[in-house]
């Protein structure tokens, strides 16, 4: 089990002893980056506000850790946990142990929410969670090192970053054993179904299973965008990347060992630290082409209410509270979490901070979803088949080809006589 870690303000526990209906919520929230840091103060706020208190959950970096932990608890039906802390591509595998949301929280505010995301997190009619941050796939370069290699803007396809990244890595290799072209989410996880949709998107090779529930993943372009980025392997990117995550990726960028680095919004902000060796010197554009089109996977989180909670009244207020937009506001400007709330992307203060949700506003609204809606509740194994099939391409085990054709069976055989 994880450490639950007690949050009570002192003005908190003042309210408390005044307040005989006062309950203590818990809610399960990430770790990676800042995500710690900034959740409990939010629920410090709500807590000071309403006179209740919050225990935080600590919960593991990785999504999938994340996933078996919090199916353990509710399964189980736990009542451990009020607020769940729910990937975008979960609503499909976990619905039935929420909360439906709607008609507990007023339309208004619930449509003031992209409603891609709303609709993400609708299953049957059941409003699964309120969503709280969204998340694209981004291309971070060094934008001091582009110039002094003579490249006047980011790379607009894959060959283009495959040529840059060599010129800059041969050259920083001189000074720089260390030094690499490009890092990004290798480990074989849900990260990597991530990284792995984007190429084959961007080369036009589908999204593995469309929005009908056809398998579409076998297919030349599929096959020719994972040979692409298997020959980065040792060219380009580290033997090592095959074992990274997003914040293995970051910690090479942010200390100033790598020119390129694909990796969500939130990792801006803590380029942008004091402590960071790359302050100032970072651009973010859209991830490259691979002749069909750019393509960012749609990533983000959603505040969800247990069905097994015994304070589910206190828990949706949290929820509300966390996902509104003054919350939504300060976890932008302070992590570069991007809002679910359309009407923050025009404002001064957000964009003075993140000048990029301005510029790249279309790779947000354009991001392409992983097939969790048609997949319903096998989304996840069709996710590990497709990362595990991507794995063994880049770890050289299979040619992109073959790979795509025994998971086309792979799939065949997860869906059975039907998703
Ligand atoms: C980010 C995304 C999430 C995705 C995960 C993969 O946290 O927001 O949707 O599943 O990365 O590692």
């Amino acid at each position: 089990m994880k450490k639950v870690i007690a949050l009570v303000s002192l003005s908190a526990a003042i309210a408390v002893s005044s307040n005989a209906s006062a309950v203590t919520v818990t809610l399960a929230c990430g770790a990676v980056g800042q995500e710690l840091q900034l959740c409990k103060e939010g629920a410090a706020r709500w807590a000071k506000k309403t006179g209740n208190d919050v225990k935080i959950f600590e919960s593991p970096n990785l999504t999938n850790d994340r996933l078996g932990l919090y199916q353990q608890q509710l399964a189980a039906k736990s009542s451990d946990i009020d607020v769940y802390q729910l990937d975008v591509v979960w609503p499909g595998l976990l619905s039935q142990h929420f909360v439906d949301l709607k008609g507990k929280v007023p339309a208004a505010e619930v449509n003031a929410h992209f409603k891609g995301i709303i609709d993400a997190n609708t299953v049957n009619g059941k409003l699964v969670a309120l969503p709280w941050f969204t998340d694209a796939g981004l291309l971070y370069y060094r934008t001091d090192l582009l110039q002094k290699y003579g490249f006047k803007s980011a790379p607009k396809t894959w060959t283009e970053l495959a040529l840059m990244a060599k010129k800059i890595q041969a050259g920083e290799q001189k000074t720089n054993k260390s030094f690499a072209g490009y890092v990004w989410q290798g480990k074989n996880y849900e990260g990597l179904t991530c990284d792995a949709l984007e190429w084959v998107v961007s080369f036009g090779g589908g999204t593995i299973v469309d929005s009908t529930g056809k398998i579409t993943i076998n297919n030349a372009q599929a096959a020719k965008a994972l040979d692409s980025a298997a020959s980065w392997i040792k060219s380009i990117s580290p033997a090592g990347v095959t074992t990274y995550d997003e914040e293995a990726a970051r910690g090479i960028f942010q200390a100033g060992n790598a020119a390129f680095m694909r990796n969500w919004p939130y990792a801006w902000a803590l380029g942008q630290n004091a402590d960071s060796k790359v302050k100032g010197k970072i651009g973010v554009a859209p991830l490259p082409s691979g002749g069909s089109r750019n393509a960012a996977t749609l990533g983000g989180w959603q505040l969800g209410v247990s069905q097994y909670s015994k304070n589910q009244a206190a828990a949706i207020d949290l929820v509300r509270y966390l996902a509104g937009p003054q919350e939504q506001k300060i976890r932008a400007i302070e992590g570069a979490y991007n809002p679910t709330i359309q009407s923050l992307y025009k404002d001064k203060d957000v964009l003075a901070k993140n000048p990029f949700f301005g510029s790249l506003y279309s790779v947000f609204t354009s991001a392409v979803a992983r097939p969790s809606g048609p997949t319903k509740g096998k989304y996840n194994q069709v996710s590990q088949a497709f990362s595990s099939a991507v794995s063994d391409v880049l770890n050289g085990k299979m040619k992109g080809q073959a790979a795509v054709a025994k998971l086309n069976g792979d799939l065949a055989r997860i869906k059975g006589r039907g998703w």
